[in-house]
């Protein structure tokens, strides 16, 4: 048995009030969802639960006793246990040292053991995994996995998945619900964060909302809709954001010529891509992902470079150039890993100059108060939660993600590369970013949207291209595809001819 309460809880960073007064249960044996707008609480609540964070007032009860849980080795001890966004397994070790390491219980490490019990465990639960293989060599979906079994392995009896399916394709994501209804079914709890309504309505018992560190309050999923859900996360109703008026007929601003490249490993991953972007449209480029959307963005931004084809920005050649030469050509980024286009341990001002030193650089020195200045203004104008002397490192996922957008659509780009620009993103923070694409579009700019969710590029695109194995299936108009057509040409089953996609 394992139910745990949480009251009165209230955790404060600087002037930010994270957590207010927060009261939230779990029972046994139940799927919790927490959800809330990016910057809500629901990491710091779950941090200070798994003992990371200390809350600065408020008291939790595990089994009716009160806890103190100074640390996870406490929590786990209490049989709380967390996967968190980022993993912390070690590439090298295989699965089964993975999942013992830190936790085996004689003096010697018994590989054989040590595989035997992690099968025993995966089996038990259901969970797919190869206790002997090298966890460097997973998927990200199968790290998730290893590090489920590890929380399992040490018994604990609560887990808390803290955006889980935001790192899935998916299959993935249906096996995940799989592995967490066994673990209900076994009489564990799970306490599940997600911004998608519809993974939260599929998988979960009750479901808290949280707005500004403050509860709004618990409901059964079965006494709610996903419409309620939406209103409670924002305290407003939300409206689908969608592609307004006619598609037009500008100019290509970004031309790819039979493009070719290779991944990481050496491999093809872009085999002659030929695809054109327009003045004043969006162009989506599906595909589930591996497909080569990592690369193509990567030579996009001058990172990697190709070895064929070419690639034109208003019929100017850019075909192996340096990142600084694409972003004077303008084309403007939104990289799917955003946080690596940001450095932490800057301010939010300093990240917002980082593309465009030179302009905030005098005699070889940054010009501070300007760079404060531009700042302030773009904060503003984005609406982005945050001061300018900020360290990036503090601020929430959808706030990152308004930095990112500011910072690519303050220099006004010609062409716009958005990477999975959605994905993690809030209800409101997901509208407001594709707000901001359709409102470039409108004023002529070219946006390849590069989007791993079908609704999205179909909801934003002009025209939408599918991408399987490095190679474009096809282009088709978005208003004459289907999701059907789109799922069939994203599994390699039907590749549209030249002839139909020439519109
Ligand atoms: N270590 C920290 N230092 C300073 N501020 C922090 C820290 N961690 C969180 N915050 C702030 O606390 C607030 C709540 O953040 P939290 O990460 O809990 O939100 P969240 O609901 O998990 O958001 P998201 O959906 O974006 O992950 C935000 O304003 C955030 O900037
Ligand atoms: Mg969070």
């Amino acid at each position: 048995m394992l139910a745990i309460q949480m009251r009165g809880i209230t955790k404060r960073f600087g002037p930010v009030l994270a957590n207010d007064r927060i009261d939230f249960s779990l029972e046994q044996g139940e799927i919790h969802a927490l959800l809330g707008e990016n910057g809500a609480g629901k990491t710091t609540l779950m941090r200070i639960l798994y003992g990371l964070y200390h809350a600065d007032q408020g008291e939790i009860l595990v089994d009716g006793h009160l806890a103190h849980i100074p640390s996870p080795k406490e929590a786990i001890t209490l049989g709380i246990g967390m996967v968190a966004q980022h993993f912390t397994l070690v590439p090298p070790l295989s699965v089964a040292e993975n999942v013992v390491l830190g936790y085996t219980k004689g003096l010697r490490f018994d590989p054989g053991a040590a595989q035997q019990h992690v099968a025993e465990a995966a089996a038990r639960f259901g969970i797919k995994t190869d206790p002997a293989a090298i966890v460097r060599h997973l998927s990200v979906g199968e790290c998730q996995r290893v590090e489920i079994l590890k929380a399992l392995y040490r018994n604990v009896r609560a887990l808390i998945m803290d955006e889980p399916t935001s790192v899935l394709v998916p299959q993935e994501v249906d096996v995940l619900f799989e592995t967490l209804e066994r673990l209900r079914g076994a009489g564990l709890s799970v306490i599940f964060i997600s911004h998608k309504l519809n993974e939260v309505m599929a998988v979960c018992d009750r479901i808290t909302v949280l707005r500004q560190g403050r509860v709004v309050g618990t409901v059964d999923k079965a006494a709610t809709s996903q419409i309620e859900l939406a209103c409670m996360m924002v305290g407003r109703e939300t409206f689908g954001v969608t592609r307004r008026g006619e598609s037009p007929q500008g100019e290509a601003r970004l031309r790819l010529e039979s493009l070719s490249a290779l991944d990481r490993k050496g491999l093809p991953a872009l085999k002659e891509v030929s695809l054109e972007v327009r003045a004043g449209e969006i162009l989506g480029l599906a595909g589930v992902s591996g497909n080569g959307q990592a690369e193509l963005a990567r030579v996009l931004a001058g990172t990697l470079k190709p070895t064929g084809g070419r690639i034109l920005v208003d019929n100017r050649d850019l075909t192996g150039a340096d990142p600084t030469c694409f972003l004077v050509a303008g084309v403007g980024r939104i990289p799917e890993e955003r946080h690596e286009s940001m450095i932490g341990e800057l301010s939010v001002a300093e990240n917002l100059v980082l593309e465009c030193l030179d302009e905030f650089t005098r005699n070889g020195l940054l010009d501070r108060r300007r760079v404060r200045q531009h700042g302030e203004q773009l904060i503003a104008e984005y609406q982005i939660k945050a001061q300018p002397t900020d360290r990036m490192r503090t601020l929430s996922g959808g706030n990152v993600q308004k930095v990112v957008l500011a910072r690519a659509l303050s220099s006004k780009p010609r062409v716009i590369l958005a990477s999975q620009p959605t994905r993690g993103l809030d209800v409101g923070a997901t509208e407001y970013v594709r707000d901001k694409l359709l409102e470039q579009r409108d004023q002529g700019v070219a946006v390849l949207l590069i989007s791993e969710d079908l609704d999205e590029a179909l909801a934003l695109s002009d025209r939408i291209a599918v991408i399987y194995e490095g190679r474009i299936m096809g282009v088709i108009p978005a208003g004459e595809a289907s999701k059907e057509q789109l799922g069939m040409m994203m599994s390699g089953a039907w590749e549209v001819t030249r002839g139909e996609t020439e519109n």
